[in-house]
């Protein structure tokens, strides 16, 4: 089994010489194979995060998974104030530099150490060792906040096509936790709609509500 937690440590271990968002994508790792993203995908992630969530003006919005804040980057755009957690210390270093304007806490996802009016978590539920700490971090996330947004989980009815596509792209079988859809019963769940990302069939979103 991959040690994820290791693995996100030592990516975020490099020098970087300008933290623009190419080089935030890329540390974030969606620069390679089939989760390649570029920046205009990042920006239309961003808008649809705010419009799915309805935030208003000033609203505490915390990304749970900030890695070295690509997507933070792109919502400095929006009236949000802008928190933001990750276990890779090395990531939140540079997440810091990147968006000074955010707030940071280096966190796992099962313990927020904030309060906020949503949170946002994108590409993070694969790593997590099994659903048991999966439903650990949601019971986090409702501690913390009112609503939760989960993008990009992969999708347990589609393994076999995901495994067979990311072999394809030179993944190794095996590394990404999948999930039923049922483990979102409680809350609105939709199959990832973002244009030209490769994963996104066999991907999917899911908004919790949780008052
Ligand atoms: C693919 S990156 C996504 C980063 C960011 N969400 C984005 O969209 O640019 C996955 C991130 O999740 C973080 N992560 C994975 N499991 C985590 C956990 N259990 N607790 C906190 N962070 C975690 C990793 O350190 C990494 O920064």
């Amino acid at each position: 089994m991959v040690n994820w937690r290791d693995v996100w440590e030592r990516k975020g271990r490099v020098e970087v010489d300008s933290y623009d968002l190419e080089t935030l994508i890329a540390l974030d790792g969606f620069d390679v194979g089939l989760g390649k993203l570029g920046g205009s995908q990042f920006r239309q992630l961003a808008a649809m995060i705010v419009r799915t969530l309805g935030l208003a003006p000033g609203a505490r919005l915390l990304e749970v998974g900030c890695g070295a804040g690509a997507l933070l980057a792109c919502l400095l755009g929006f009236d949000v104030e802008l928190l933001g957690l990750d276990y890779a210390e090395s990531l939140i270093e540079h997440a810091r530099r990147a968006v000074p304007k955010a707030v940071f806490e280096v966190a796992e996802a099962t313990a927020v150490p904030f309060t906020a009016d949503a949170i946002v978590c994108h590409s993070v539920f694969q790593y997590f060792p099994d659903l048991s700490y999966a439903r650990r971090a949601l019971a986090a996330f409702q501690r913390a906040a009112p609503v939760a947004l989960i993008l990009d989980v992969p999708d347990l009815a589609t393994r076999d096509a995901a495994e067979e596509a990311r072999a394809a792209a030179g993944s190794k079988p095996g590394e990404h936790l999948y999930y039923p859809r049922s483990f979102f019963a409680t809350g609105e769940v939709w199959t990832h709609e973002l244009q030209s990302y490769a994963q996104a069939p066999f991907r999917f979103n899911a908004l919790l509500r949780f008052e």
